[in-house]
């Protein structure tokens, strides 16, 4: 049993983590440990009071909505912090007052309707904890699912207007975590196009640190992912608390270090692009909060994500091995017709690699990127004799295939466009601001999702497709729907995504079989929405393994290695020397690898380079797939960027060590987490080494040129003598 409740007290009980609150005279939850596992039930809610800190009156000066350390805390009722609802009602009040009102334990769990959202397994249960708000008759189910196994609980909470007029939410946060006055840092990934997920840590300060996206997509510039760790927390040590969010668009993530030292942790919605009108008798279901403890550091908190995303999120893995994919995109841009992607396909075939991605170029008149997104149907000249059979000659070759759309945008050039000017999102009587020539359509409109579904029905039906590259090269900058009335125009975000969503399981079910990418412009939308419906992801349009490094450093502290998608090209001109290709090679067996060449006119010492890379990178997939990773040096703080994986029975560990620029001699260090009692031999150089000396650190020389890397496959051999 995972959830536990006595005596008005609330233990959600993970693997090595506790959870717990309870409530205040009946009535109000709030929270009282979130750590390591303990028997929670002797705990008892302190009294907490400040001056100016308003009080009800029948509690007195003990008890207040401002310094309580709440778990639901509400907008406008003596709670001066940054809130988790607020609730306009029909007379214009914001004030709210939502009061215990019974709870249930569920087996299983209850998803937000038309969110994506983890899935359960058998030992998964939920706590459904409602509380209700006599003046607007509002009732809150807060569901906390807890996933046992790694040490995960999710939260998110529906609300139900079961009172007589409407009410309108004008901020949701899904989750809220209360964390005692220590001294902490926070670590958040920042970035921008095309440099995404940089790990910056900073000192948690008195006040509010708040990162967000206001671009209709979880953005490149500050991934949903935060932690909050206690100051002096490595990779390995220290308590550590992470948060992520199961949504693709905008949101708002705070950290906020109250009066009193006591540090907010909390997710959600917001307000700034979030508003919904709910009307009597709707109901409302915010997106999945997802959060974390860890007493062994930062990796420690990452092995939870890392696990809980390959069990939760991640749909099937969809083939028996990760197709290596040959994408035509930086090879041949825009410049792609029949007979040379057939020249591509022979070439993938040769040199090892299983699949050809068709990119960008293939639709409507699109020479360049200025016209026909929503023309989803092949482009005549360059394909003569029909998409169709096209496919057909590539698979016959024994490869598979795959194919770029990007269903949310249309070109103003366009015949979608032309038809359908109101399926756009734009403000009335003012001219809407273009990006890559494109603007967003309006997914809030169930008529537009209806019409994409059935021209890919037909279009994408009728070819013999392996795999879909998903992407979205534009952040929504006028949400405005059309469709909408004035009255829900603060919706159109939410409803956006919602259809974004629905598009998403369409595909599913039309395309069972079919493996899809994600992508926005590479890693905009990085985010476990996009894992839900996505095996992995565009890590980034970097491809330049010395500007790539720190972007999948960065990447794995909130997301497994196998979500990274990771090719290596010709940025650079790398095939011109082996050993950056090789030193490319090295980078991207970091994730899933892919190449990003024009293999077809390289010279065949290149060819016979890519057949052994392929060939090798087969004997480690499973590892890089499955293995539990970790990570050693930082390429944010240091030089080098390092790390481990273990494999899934323990036998084998692949280590990386990676120096892109030339250094000053001097000798490094990588310990890992291996049987101190076990002997191991590194298989790529036969040398043998006691399972004590790996955990106590290897010592090697760096280099003084470019390029440099080390690599390490220990397995285990035996015993320690
Ligand atoms: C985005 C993607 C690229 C490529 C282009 C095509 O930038 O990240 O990989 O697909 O679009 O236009």
């Amino acid at each position: 049993m995972s959830i536990r409740v006595s005596n008005n007290t609330f233990v959600l009980q993970t693997e090595h983590t506790s959870y717990a609150f309870a409530l205040y005279d009946g009535k109000y939850p709030v929270h009282l440990y979130y750590g390591g596992k303990q028997d929670c039930t002797t705990l008892t809610i302190p009294n907490r009071y400040n001056a100016f800190s308003p009080y009800y009156k029948e509690y007195g000066m003990v008890y207040s909505p401002d310094c309580a350390w709440t778990e639901l805390p509400l907008f406008g009722n003596g709670d001066f912090r940054a809130t988790a609802l607020k609730l306009r009602g029909a007379d214009g009040s914001c004030v709210t007052d939502f009061v215990y009102d019974g709870y249930e334990i569920l087996t299983g769990r209850i998803c937000p309707e038309g969110l994506p959202c983890a899935d359960p397994d058998q030992n998964t249960q939920t706590l459904a904890l409602r509380m209700l708000d006599s003046v607007t008759g509002c009732l809150l189910i807060a569901y906390y699912t807890v996933f046992a196994d790694c040490d995960i609980i999710t939260r998110y909470f529906r609300l139900e207007n079961a009172g007589t007029a409407s009410v309108k939410i004008e901020r949701a946060m899904s989750a809220t975590l209360n964390i005692p006055p220590v001294d902490a840092d926070y670590v958040i990934l920042r970035g921008a196009y095309p440099r995404e997920r940089y790990y910056q840590r900073e000192h948690v300060a008195y006040g509010m640190q708040s990162i967000c996206s206001r671009r209709g997509a979880s953005s490149h510039q500050f991934n949903p992912f935060a932690a909050v760790c206690t100051h002096d927390a490595d990779e390995d040590t220290g308590e550590v608390y992470g948060i992520n969010f199961v949504y693709s668009g905008s949101y708002l993530t705070e950290i906020e270090k109250d009066q009193n030292g006591m540090i907010r942790l909390q997710t959600g919605l917001g307000e700034e692009n979030f508003g919904y009108l709910l009307e009597r008798g709707q109901t409302f279901d915010c997106p999945e909060a997802v959060f974390t403890y860890s007493a062994d550091g930062l990796n420690g908190m990452s092995h939870n994500f890392h696990s809980f995303i390959r069990a939760h999120i991640l749909p099937p893995e969809p083939f028996p091995t990760r197709p290596i994919v040959l994408n035509t995109w930086e090879a041949s841009y825009f410049d792609i017709d029949e007979n040379n992607l057939l020249r591509f396909a022979d070439a993938a075939k040769e040199n090892g690699i299983d699949m050809l991605v068709m990119d960008d170029g293939w639709f409507g008149k699109r020479d360049d990127d200025t016209s026909s997104l929503g023309d989803w149907y092949e482009h005549k000249t360059k394909f003569p004799t029909g998409l169709a059979s096209f496919v057909d000659r590539v698979k016959a070759k024994g490869i598979k295939f795959g194919i770029w759309i990007e269903p949310e945008m249309v070109n103003p050039d366009s015949d979608l466009y032309r038809a359908h000017p109101d399926w756009a999102l734009a403000a009335p009587g003012r001219e809407p601001l273009l990006s890559r020539h494109q603007m967003v359509l309006d997914f809030a409109n169930p008529a537009v999702i209806d019409y994409l579904e059935s021209l890919f029905d037909k279009t994408l039906g009728a070819l013999d497709i392996d795999y879909i590259k998903w992407d979205m090269n534009r952040n929504i900058s006028a949400a405005y729907s059309p469709y909408l009335p004035p009255e829900r125009q603060d919706e159109t975000q939410f409803r956006y995504m919602k259809g974004v969503y629905r598009l998403f399981r369409w595909f599913g079910e039309r395309f069972p079989k079919v493996m899809i990418e994600n992508c926005s412009g590479g890693g905009g939308r990085y985010d476990l929405g996009m894992m839900k419906y996505s095996t992995q992801i565009w890590t980034s349009d970097i491809t330049d393994p010395g500007l790539r490094i720190p972007i999948q450093h960065g990447s794995t502290y909130a997301y497994p290695p196998c979500v990274m998608s990771c090719h290596v090209s010709n940025s650079g001109n790398l095939t011109a020397d082996p050993r950056r290709l090789d030193f490319a090679f090295r980078t991207a067996i970091n994730g899933m690898l892919g190449y990003e060449l024009h293999l077809p006119d390289m010279p065949d010492q290149v060819k016979a380079t890519v057949r052994e890379q392929t060939a090798l990178y087969r004997t480690y997939e499973e590892i890089i797939k499955k293995g539990r990773f970790y990570r050693v040096h930082n390429p944010q703080t240091g030089p080098y960027y390092s790390y481990y994986f273990v494999s899934e029975d323990e036998s084998r560990i692949l280590a990386t060590f990676l120096q892109h620029k030339a250094q000053e001699r001097e000798d490094v260090r990588m310990a890992f987490r291996a049987d101190p009692m076990a002997r191991y031999t590194d298989e790529l150089t036969g040398k043998e080494y006691a399972g004590a000396a790996l955990c106590e650190g290897i010592t090697f020389e760096n280099s003084t040129e470019d390029y440099a890397y080390r690599m390490f496959l220990f397995r285990k051999v035996g015993e320690s003598l």
